[in-house]
């Protein structure tokens, strides 16, 4: 949803400004754009499309300075050009800006101000930004992009550039990321951890209504009340991640090399969870005797986070015998929720500022709920806005379809789902212990799937040209068809649906014709005969089957073209392996498409807007 970078420091800016630029790209790949300060002017560089584009042109015409600003477009008001692309300029080319967000109030603004006789030139929600600094400067750049900012109604993280101000970027935010890394004789602003790794592991998270004066030397931050946060006040945190962790380390895609970390993702997840027979969980931040008083859970979330809501649902009824609701965030913020202070709400979000989840958990907390975040990345926004938070430890995610945070989301929430399990007394001990083996074991099965790949890329070559597939399951079968089928859609362009199986005869079954083959989920379990049946059904209508098994299963043979075996599960735990192989089809498949897997077409990592 956009990414944004500034640097000021003594490094060749127009390097550091692309070097941060490729690790946000994730965000948005419509456009790309610099603002560097080079002999007193600004200088705009912008292209439409990858930022190869952009890449390129710089090294046709390089531009020099020590301080500049730097963005990554996904279009939402404008389409992508030349002209919509960021950075944009104020009249007088004196200030540059770049954005992240919507600005709702723009039209009005933008009248306001070409009534006043400024000239905007891009049909973007951003350039009134530009044009409010200029209206309001006053030979002080924090003052006037504090006036302009105020009187912006959306969502925005900034960088602003005066050409006068050499040394100096202005950053403010409100609803959208934006970081600082500290280094040594430079600093860097950005959306996202990834893009300052290079030069920092210190990050300052500036927080709603903060605008910072960032300097090669220093970092001064201001409250929305104009006022100074002490130096020692400042919270700087230390990032975990190396560069190496954001990078594609010998692998041909980020979305393999995530898809090869999931059995780390998952260890590093589930660490110290479970001691003495006890389930370690004091994110839940409530008394036993609160968890007691719960009467159900709420989901909330979005794309492949809300399948991992699916699956939580499962495994809290199953084991804790509470009802439990999932949502979409964006239907639940409007859905005048039915919750109270006896509702634990769940919020599941990778990234921790998907807009629509925050206003979710906004929404639960005003009614009363406590609410507890599963997310991946620290100093997210929404661990500023849950009660309580619990991490998956999954690293940083690049690829835009996710994979690793997915997997680890559920190994979260499975041990939520135990610990809700263990306050209502609903398993007992033995079974507890059990199912807690049971799950460590998963990592290791998973790289046991990992040895089919070449099987899965076989399967991948027969049928990479379909133009529709089905995916289907009963139970646990049913989130990781939606999340295969989501997978094949997002980086093949493929059509994919998934349907519980017993349903496909009440409609979806139409399409079935000997060009669309089904995927079905056919793990070992109390369903196993039922999907068996719905196989045969889709067989009889000409469908070729893809089925992902258990292992040693001989009976499925018969039954399907192509069968993807797993290691046996306890039925319960079967989402994680059996959405390995789906994870590795949809690859290959889009690979054979010669898709770009890492950066789909429309999509962007984290959705920052309504
Ligand atoms: C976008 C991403 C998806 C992600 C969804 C929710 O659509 O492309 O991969 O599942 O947002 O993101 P979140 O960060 O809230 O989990």
């Amino acid at each position: 949803m956009c990414g944004i970078v500034g640097y000021v420091g003594s490094k060749s800016v127009a390097q550091v400004l692309l070097g941060g630029l490729a690790r946000l790209e994730y965000r948005g790949y419509d456009s790309a754009g610099i603002a560097v300060i080079e002999n007193g002017e600004l200088n705009v560089v912008r292209r439409v499309g990858k930022l190869a584009n952009l890449v390129n042109a710089l090294e046709a015409s390089p531009a020099e300075g020590v301080t500049g600003i730097g963005h990554t477009r996904w279009a939402t008001h404008g389409r992508p050009s030349e002209g919509n692309a960021h950075p944009h300029a104020d009249c007088s080319g004196r200030i540059a800006v770049v954005h992240n967000g919507i600005i709702e109030n723009y039209i009005e603004l933008r009248t306001e101000l070409t009534t006043t006789g400024h000239v905007l030139s891009s049909e973007t929600d951003t350039e009134v930004i530009a044009h409010l600094v200029e209206s309001y400067y006053a030979g002080d750049l924090v003052e006037a992009t504090s006036k302009a900012v105020a009187r912006l109604e959306g969502s925005y993280a900034l960088g602003v550039l005066h050409r006068d101000h050499p040394g100096e970027i202005v950053a403010a935010r409100k609803d959208s990321p934006l970081i600082v890394g500290k280094g040594e004789g430079e600093n860097i602003v950005a959306s996202d951890i990834p893009a300052v790794l290079e030069y920092t592991r210190e990050v300052i998270p500036l927080h709603d209504g903060q605008i910072a004066l960032v300097s090669a030397d220093a970092v001064r931050i201001f409250d929305e009340d104009g006022s100074e946060v002490a130096e020692s006040e400042t919270e700087i945190m230390h990032v975990e991640w190396d560069l190496e962790a954001a990078e594609k380390g010998g692998y041909e895609d980020f979305m393999l090399k995530e898809i090869y970390e999931q059995p780390k993702a998952i260890r590093e997840t589930l660490r110290g969870r479970f001691v003495d027979g006890q389930v370690q969980l004091s994110e839940l931040v409530m008394s036993e005797e609160e968890a007691l008083a719960l009467s159900r859970v709420f989901i909330i979330a979005c794309g492949t986070s809300y399948h991992a809501g699916i699956v939580a649902k499962t495994l809290i009824e199953q084991w804790a015998r509470m009802p439990v609701e999932v949502q979409v965030s964006s239907e639940f913020r409007y859905s005048d929720p039915i919750i109270d202070d006896e509702t634990l709400v769940v919020a599941i979000t990778q990234s921790g500022e998907t807009a629509d989840t925050l206003a979710g958990v906004r929404e639960a907390r005003e009614r009363g709920a406590k609410v507890i975040a599963i997310t991946n990345v620290v100093g997210s926004r929404v661990t500023r806005e849950a009660d309580g938070v619990l991490y998956t430890h999954a690293g940083p995610e690049i690829g835009v379809a996710a994979t690793k945070t997915f997997t680890a989301q559920i190994a979260a929430l499975t041990v939520l789902a135990l610990k809700l399990a263990q306050v209502k007394g609903t398993l007992d001990d033995e079974r507890t212990r059990y199912l807690w083996d049971e799950i460590c074991v998963i990592p290791a099965a998973i790289e046991t799937i990992f040895a089919e790949a070449p099987a899965i890329e076989r399967c991948a070559d027969e049928y990479y040209n379909s133009a529709s597939m089905l995916f289907i399951g009963r139970g646990m079968g049913v989130p990781v068809a939606m999340e295969g089928a989501l997978k094949l859609k997002e980086i093949s362009y493929i059509h994919a649906e998934a349907y519980p199986a017993g349903e496909m005869k009440h409609g979806p079954i139409a399409l079935i014709t000997e060009e669309s083959p089904v995927v079905a989920v056919t793990i070992q379990g109390h369903t196993y005969e039922k999907v068996v049946s719905n196989i045969q059904e889709v067989r009889a209508r000409g469908a070729q089957v893809i089925a992902i098994a258990t292992a040693g299963d001989a009976d499925i043979k018969p039954h399907a073209e192509h069968v993807l075996p797993i290691p046996a599960t306890p039925e319960s735990l079967s989402a994680i392996p059996a959405s390995v192989p789906l994870q590795l089809l949809a690859y290959y498949i889009a690979k054979k498409r010669d898709c770009n897997v890492d950066q789909p077409r429309n999509l962007a990592k984290s959705v920052t807007v309504e």
